[in-house]
Formats: C-alpha cells, sequence, structure tokens
C-alpha cells in the first residue's frame, strides 16, 4: 500500500448553511447549524486515506473537545494520529458561511494550528517513510518550509495546496515537487489571472504544476511539455468546501500508485466532483470504490 504523510491543519468547522450569506452590517435567518472536522490536512489526510492510501497526519489539536472529536474523527478515517500533538489550549476552527448555490466564506482562527512552527523529533523520520508529503498553508510557513526540505533530502515527492493564497518564498517553491493551487491561488502567486500563463511561469520554480479549474477540470503544465485540460464531471454543487483537499489526497494517491498524471486528474476531478454533492468537508470525501465508479462511468 502506499504511505502518504501530511503536514497542516486541523480545525472543527463551524458551519451555517443559509440561501444567501449575509453582507456586511445584515442579519439573515439560516437553516442549519453543524459542526464538522476539518481543516486543509486533516481533509487531505482522510481524502487519500478513503482514496486507498495508509495515511499519517503530523500537526496539533488542542485539549479541548474540538480536539478530541477531531483526532477521533482522523483515527475512524484511517489516519495514523502519532504525529499529532495535542496542545494547551483551543483547537483550529473555521466559521463557515455555505450558501445554496454550495458557494461557502471562511473565517479560520487557526489556534493549536499556529503552534506547528517546526518539525518535531520524529516527524521526519515519518517522513521519510512516506512515499509523498502533503503541505498546505494553514500551519506557519517554518514547519511547511521545514517539512518540504526533509522530504526533499530524502527523495520524497512533496505536493503543495497554496491555500489560503499568500505570496511564498522562492526556498519553498524550490522545494517542492508539485504545486497544486486554485485559480485564485495562483493569481496571488504571480500576478496573472490566465491560468496557462501563470503556470508556466511558475515552472522556473516548480517542475509541475497542476492549476484545479473547479467544474472546468484541471491544467497541468510541466517543464518541456505543453500544459493539457483533464475535464472534471459536471455535477450540481451543495457544498464546495473542501473540494480541493478531496482532489490533492486523492491525486497524490494515484500518483504515488505510478498512474499517469492525465489518468490521476481525472481520477482526483472525479472525486472532486462526489465531494461537492455532498455537505461537509471531510464528512463528503468519497471512498475509493465510490470514485471508481464514478471514474469510468
Ligand atoms: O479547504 C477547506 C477547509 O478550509 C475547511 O475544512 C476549513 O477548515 C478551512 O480551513
Ligand atoms: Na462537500
Amino acid at each position: 500500500m502506499t504511505h502518504i504523510a501530511v503536514l497542516g491543519s486541523t480545525n472543527m468547522d463551524l458551519v451555517a448553511f443559509v440561501a444567501k450569506a449575509p453582507q456586511r452590517g445584515e442579519t439573515v435567518t439560516g437553516r442549519e447549524f453543524r459542526t464538522i472536522p476539518g481543516g486543509k490536512g486533516a481533509n487531505q489526510a482522510i481524502a487519500a486515506a478513503r482514496a486507498g492510501a495508509t495515511v499519517s497526519m503530523i500537526g496539533a489539536v488542542g485539549n479541548d473537545s474540538f480536539g478530541t472529536r477531531l483526532r477521533s474523527t482522523l483515527e475512524h478515517s484511517g489516519v495514523e494520529t502519532d504525529h499529532l500533538r495535542t496542545t494547551e489550549g483551543p483547537s483550529g476552527t473555521a466559521h463557515i458561511v455555505v450558501d445554496d448555490e454550495g458557494g461557502n466564506a471562511i473565517v479560520v482562527i487557526p489556534a493549536a494550528n499556529g503552534t506547528v512552527d517546526h518539525l518535531a523529533p520524529g516527524d521526519e523520520g515519518l517522513i521519510a517513510s512516506a512515499d509523498a508529503l502533503l503541505l498546505q498553508l494553514e500551519i506557519p510557513l517554518d514547519a511547511v518550509l521545514a517539512g518540504a526540505q526533509a522530504a526533499r533530502a530524502h527523495g520524497v515527492r512533496t505536493v503543495l495546496t497554496p491555500a489560503p493564497a499568500q505570496p511564498l518564498p522562492v526556498e519553498l517553491l524550490n522545494a517542492t515537487d508539485l504545486l497544486l493551487p486554485n485559480e485564485h491561488e495562483v493569481a496571488a502567486l504571480t500576478g496573472r489571472t490566465d491560468p496557462r500563463s501563470a503556470a508556466l511561469a511558475l515552472l522556473e520554480e516548480v517542475p509541475e504544476v497542476v492549476v484545479t479549474l473547479g467544474s472546468a477540470g484541471s491544467l497541468y503544465a510541466a517543464r518541456g511539455t505543453d500544459p493539457i485540460v483533464v475535464p472534471a464531471p459536471q455535477v450540481t454543487a451543495v457544498d464546495t468546501t473542501g473540494a480541493g483537499d478531496t482532489f490533492a489526497g486523492t491525486l497524490a494517491v494515484a500518483l504515488a500508485e505510478g498512474r499517469p498524471m492525465p489518468d490521476a486528474l481525472a481520477w482526483a476531478a472525479a472525486a472532486a466532483a462526489l465531494s461537492v454533492q455532498r455537505a461537509g468537508a471531510s464528512e463528503s470525501m468519497p471512498y475509493r470504490s465510490e470514485i471508481d465508479a464514478q471514474y469510468t462511468s
């Protein structure tokens, strides 16, 4: 079995489902409130586990009830949590409004995730034993960089989702094997709004770039080849929260299994399409059998 390590965040998502999100100064009555485990790191870990990999999570939860539930959700999803620390204080939270078109607005409070600013003893050994390391930007950049450099030193493929969008130090890009931004993130990184030209510009720093394009699929660019676009299944979205994380976790599994990039991208697109049709981040992630059925249909 392939082994995926994830270094990143765990959040409890506090989700208000509402017809239309309020404007500034406006109060609206929503339909439902739910607490759903999320966080970009944990989401990618659960997506990879459901897609069929052995997964280890490196990060931190708080010593509150959210932390207990976040840890047990990961464990029940088959994610190994020996390197998930419990810190004094609250767990990370994400305050999310999901509207009737499946769109969202999110405020993230890092809390325990903010303590993950270095690799702890044993983390490097775990990274070295993995086939790939998945990274995002909801923990301090120092740790993201340390993780990427540790992976690079051991020949482990690094997959970086540069979210939430922010400018990145060139050392981090140079320690990344596959950069996986969405359209907003790629524009924030390059100042270019055209995904194709942005991806080509990023090839100066990173050997492979995949820009996720939502329902339009994904664009793949690598040094020395022409970019390709791989389409996504057309579905009606209920909640797109975590769709990018589903894509990242699933893609990493397919690549670690040795599948060619276009096939891996189509498989990841099938997984993301399944996830947007269900509510909640981690809860909406599909299992391998579901992905295979969507992929061949
Ligand atoms: O990528 C989706 C995730 O972003 C949510 O689960 C939420 O926790 C935010 O961090
Ligand atoms: Na979803």
